[in-house]
């Protein structure tokens, strides 16, 4: 299990948007769905879109790219259950987002 980084301030993303991170050599999509937020690995899994710098409606974030479409809660394709994205978890802290990554496709246990 990997330490908690300090990836931005709070009001970088505000509510209802996605904002991208570079983390230990990883993307990070981060999204603010209302004041929750929500870490993903930003790498669209289509072609290497940047989710991050895609938009947010609800807690779907569209890439970019082509449109492909993922619950930022779950990290889930929303038409293939086959995809999913790698969740990381994320808390605020004074004002500061931190994420801890966790292993490709959420595997807790590796
Ligand atoms: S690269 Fe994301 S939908 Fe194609």
């Amino acid at each position: 299990m990997g330490d908690w980084i300090d990836i931005a301030a709070s009001g970088e993303c505000p509510p209802g948007t996605v904002l991208e991170r570079v983390v230990d050599d990883r993307i990070v999509a981060l999204a603010n769905v209302d004041g929750r937020w929500h870490a993903i690995d930003g790498l669209c899994p289509h072609q290497g879109g940047p989710l991050g710098q895609g938009s947010l409606c609800g807690g779907i974030v569209t890439c970019p790219w082509h449109g492909w479409q993922f619950d930022v809660a779950s990290g889930r394709h929303r038409l293939s259950a086959t995809v999913r994205q790698t969740v990381h978890e994320v808390r605020e802290e004074e004002g500061r987002v931190l994420v801890r990554l966790m292993p490709p496709h959420g595997d807790h246990a590796a």
